[in-house]
């Protein structure tokens, strides 16, 4: 039986993760100061846990306190591997507060990485994103060998410790997949558990919550797409959080590499698609309002996904249509209840 530390466990895409894991077989060790994730959603995946016979630990520390993550080896001796998913992603607030992140993001990684070369455990699931790319110009869909250029102190504390990786791997033997993540929707299609950021920036569940009553905020329709708005590549978390299961089991294996691999679909939707897209779904008219471009947004993100495809023998499994439903499924509920 393996033990999988995750840490930010307690979050959006570290919670579906640990469900994942947990359905397939993995006692699971959350680590999660609480200041973005929730302890109601640790409560909710320690029940089903136990129905599944499986072992969720949840540890509350802060990475940026090396005490906190000597707590977690000592109690937990013997721990395969980590995913680490704890991190501030908030791209405005991480130009103006770069401090924040790269303490958070870079340090609390070094920390992290230390206890780890510390207790010999030698592989890890490091989540990055598709700002590590910056705002890549007609190279669309993304290869993971092109340029990276962030440009804001988030998507760069990303490829900071991307870097760090390949040098602990080439130095320290520690083997690491990283997942570039592309836009992440949807929710556990049970809506036992969902997206919940508070403040939400997110286009999906703004959108969504928009449905009673608030006006929507459309930012910028001016932009050189086929309708005037940014181009993304949406997820669905559950096939996202099932790309970390196959990233484990790459490390799993005999003489392989450390490797970097995009998680997007190959297709890209314009806002103003996602939009009709959630009229339509929930048959319903959602008021929106154009509004002026948030800083910083590139014009178009698209991942090319070949290479997830063929090592990790990952290929997503669900539409923007399933990813609003469940989202939308979530949002009822959590609505009622929080
Ligand atoms: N948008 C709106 N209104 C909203 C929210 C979003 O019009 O209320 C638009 C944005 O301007 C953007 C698109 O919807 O054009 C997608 O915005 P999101 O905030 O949902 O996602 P981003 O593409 O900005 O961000 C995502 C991740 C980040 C990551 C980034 C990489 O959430 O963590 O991709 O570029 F850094």
């Amino acid at each position: 039986m393996k033990t999988i530390l995750v840490t930010g466990g307690a979050g959006y895409i570290g919670s579906h993760t640990t469900l994942e894991l947990i359905k397939n077989g993995y006692d699971v060790v959350i680590f999660d100061n609480l200041e973005y994730g929730h302890a109601e959603i640790v409560e909710k995946l320690k029940t089903i846990s136990k129905y599944d016979g499986k072992v969720i630990d949840f540890i509350k520390g802060d990475l940026k306190n090396p005490n906190d993550i000597d707590t977690i080896f000592n109690k937990h001796r013997k721990i395969d591997a980590v995913i680490h998913f704890a991190a501030y992603i908030q791209v405005e607030e991480s130009v103006k507060n770069p401090q924040k992140y790269y303490e958070n993001n870079v340090s609390g990684s070094m920390n992290l990485f230390s206890a780890m070369l510390k207790n010999e455990v030698k592989k890890i699931v490091f989540s990055s994103t598709a700002a590590v790319y910056g705002e890549p110009k007609d190279l669309n869909p993304i290869k993971e060998d092109c340029a990276k250029a962030p440009i804001n102190p988030y998507g760069r504390s990303k490829l900071m410790v991307e870097q760090i990786l390949q040098d602990y791997s080439r130095t320290f033997g520690i083997k690491s997949a990283i997942l570039r993540y592309f836009n992440v929707a949807g929710a556990n299609s049970d809506a036992i558990i969902g997206e919940w950021h508070e403040p939400e920036t997110h286009l999906i569940p703004n959108i969504l919550r928009a449905v009673n009553g608030k006006i929507f905020q459309l930012f910028g329709d001016d932009f050189e797409t086929r309708d005037g708005t940014c181009v993304r590549d949406y997820v669905n978390v559950e096939d996202l959080a099932n790309a970390h299961l196959l990233a484990l089991k790459y490390l799993e294996l005999e003489g392989i590499s450390s490797d970097c691999f995009n998680i997007g679909t190959n297709n890209g939707n314009t806002v103003k698609e996602v939009f009709d897209a959630c009229e339509k779904v929930l048959q319903r008219k959602i008021d929106r309002k154009i509004c002026a471009r948030r800083t910083g947004d590139p014009a178009s993100l698209v991942a090319c996904n070949e290479k997830a495809k063929n090592i990790l023998k990952w290929t997503p499994q669900r539409s923007l249509e399933d990813s609003i439903r469940s989202a939308y499924k979530w949002q009822c509920g959590f609505l009622e209840k929080i």
